[in-house]
């Protein structure tokens, strides 16, 4: 077994991963940062590098690859290595996506980490607010409409610094979090009409919401350049989201933080201050 400290972060260049290398550096806890174009490099399609990456590890924050299936070798590998700790972030209600072929990926990553003999905790964010400003809503929201397959049921969009501020704490508390899954979600459930006109508020431009069916968001995501696979994976989260089982708020983060969650409001009005939505 290893004495050592590191926290291993994968997806470190991404949305989530970025935010909890920087959350813990700032505590004083060394952070192997991991992807494919972090200094540390991982690839999820090339085993060999798995374990240079897991050498002195005591905890790791895993972001699963886009197919089902090497999370399984990966916990071996970090249960051989000394790894203690893992967290793996999922989505909102993993477990009542019943026969979507949606996140397929994720669940087979859920299944690894839960089957693992090392104290694992699993965050179940709602959808990230930061969709609008660093994901596939962005750029239709530069251009003035955001056509979207949802209609009227609301979702409580999570602000990803909370889900990483849950990460950080969850990677550093030991045992306190051994075997839980968190449903983390906003204060509030909003619909995606509502969100854009929030969105037109804070950055003072005229925004619209259209619906659209699943198919036609296919094609809008495949113009965009977009594979067709991966296109309809997208399309079909909305499906899900449009079933309303994801649409309740949970006291999950609360939980974990002793604290409420962000607003969507607070999320608006900083996004709009960097100029997120400037044309
Ligand atoms: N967006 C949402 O609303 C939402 C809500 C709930 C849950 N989620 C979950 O969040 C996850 C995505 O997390 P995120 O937003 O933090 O990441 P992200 O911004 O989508 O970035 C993906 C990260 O994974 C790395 N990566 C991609 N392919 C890789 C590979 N083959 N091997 C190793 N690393 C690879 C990327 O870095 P490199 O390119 O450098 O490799 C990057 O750091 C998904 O599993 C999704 O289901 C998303």
């Amino acid at each position: 077994m290893s004495n050592n400290d590191i926290t291993l972060v994968l997806g470190a260049s991404g949305k989530t991963g970025r935010r909890i290398a920087a959350r813990l550096r700032v505590r004083g806890i060394p952070v192997r940062a991991a992807s494919r174009s972090s200094p540390t490099p991982f690839d999820w399609s090339d085993p060999g590098g798995w374990d240079a990456a897991l050498r002195d590890v005591a905890a790791v924050y895993v972001v699963a690859p886009s197919v089902p299936g090497p999370v399984h070798e990966f916990v071996a590998r970090a249960e051989s290595a000394g790894v203690r700790r893992l967290v793996l972030l999922s989505g909102r209600g993993a477990d009542t996506w019943g026969d979507s072929t949606f996140g397929l990926d994720v669940r087979s990553a859920e299944d690894a980490v839960r089957r693992s003999a090392l104290e694992w905790t699993v965050l179940r964010p709602s959808n990230f607010a930061q969709n609008f400003d660093e994901g596939l809503s962005h750029a239709p929201l530069v251009a003035g409409e955001l056509a979207l397959p949802a209609d009227t049921v609301p979702e409580p969009f999570i602000d990803i610094e909370d889900v990483a501020d849950a990460a950080a704490a969850v990677l550093t508390e030991p045992g306190r979090h051994a075997g839980r899954i968190y449903e983390l979600t906003g204060p509030r459930a909003l619909t995606f009409g509502e969100a854009v006109e929030l969105i037109s508020r804070a950055s003072g431009r005229p925004l619209t919401y259209r619906r659209i069916s699943p198919d036609e968001y296919v094609g809008t995501l495949v113009a965009e350049g977009l594979g067709e696979g991966d296109a309809r994976h997208v399309a079909d989260l909305f499906v899900l989201m449009e079933r309303g089982l994801l649409a309740a708020t949970t006291d999950d983060l609360a939980t974990v933080l002793g604290r409420a969650p962000r607003t969507f409001e607070e999320y608006v009005v900083r996004a709009a201050a960097a100029g997120a939505w400037r044309r």
